[in-house]
């Protein structure tokens, strides 16, 4: 099975310098190190109300980046603006909320097809790889393809939050709707709540390409230093993907 790219999302070290309005700690500082770590590509959200990434970030991020930047963005004019003018190497549509303490569900794409489409296009004609978050329901895959986006991200969320039955219903969901979406000729990413406990079946699923992680390899960098926790978390997706089982 090819290699799966793993993204690192650097956001919730600048929630912590936000918390105090302090100019550390520096989230650039964190995505040159994941560089290092062996991380494919950061990801960075700039949220509307710049809650934790700042339009300074990205400018960084930008200029002194090796790897891919993918820029998390709602779609809205603003950000459909900064993304033109940043050029990352991919943008990531999500829906945003302003109350939500994150990414709560996929964009419904299906029914904002007229506003997403000339976002999509723009985008997608200024060379950067347009991704849309979205839940693994056929409608959804099914949308992206009209809208012309060559990548999908499948929420997994819902699957971080479940356990038991439940989470392997959301895990046979997960599994179809990649393996529908790759049929479309979608290139298949995932992301959202993944861990070192549930991160392995969803490593496992053939079509995945890449998996976007933040959240907790930011707090786990706590204990054993951001590229300790990189480092592990890339030897549990790999042995997962030689496996091919995604057994914990
Ligand atoms: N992918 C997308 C589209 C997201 O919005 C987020 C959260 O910003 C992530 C991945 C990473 O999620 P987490 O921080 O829970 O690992």
């Amino acid at each position: 099975m090819t290699r799966i790219r793993l993204g690192v999302n650097i956001d919730h070290v600048a929630t912590v310098r936000e918390a105090r309005g302090s100019a550390y700690p520096d989230p650039v500082r964190a995505a040159l190190l994941a560089q290092a770590a062996g991380a494919d590509g950061i990801t960075a959200h700039l949220r509307e109300d710049r809650r934790h990434i700042s339009d300074g970030d990205i400018d960084r991020l930008s200029k002194e980046l090796n790897i891919p930047l993918n820029l998390e963005m709602a779609a809205t004019d603003e950000m459909h603006i900064i993304a033109l003018n940043a050029k990352p190497h991919a943008a990531c549509i999500v829906p945003e909320k302003r109350e939500e303490i994150t990414t709560e569900g996929g964009l419904d794409a299906a029914r904002q097809h007229n506003h997403l489409s000339p976002i999509v296009r723009s985008l997608g004609a200024a060379g950067i790889r347009v991704s849309l978050f979205i839940e693994p329901d056929r409608s959804q895959l099914d949308a992206a393809v009209s809208l012309g986006a060559p990548v999908v991200e499948l929420h997994t969320g819902a699957y971080a939050n479940a356990e038991g039955a439940e989470q392997q219903r959301i895990l046979k969901r997960l599994r179809d709707g990649a393996a529908y979406g790759a049929s479309l000729g979608l290139e298949i990413h995932a992301g959202h709540g993944l861990t070192y406990d549930n991160v392995a079946p969803i490593a496992a699923i053939p079509e995945i390409r890449e998996l976007n992680i933040g959240h907790f390899l930011i707090g786990e960098a706590i204990f054993i230093g951001l590229e300790n926790s990189i480092r592990r978390m890339r030897t549990l997706i790999d042995d997962s993907r030689a496996s091919g089982s995604g057994a914990p």
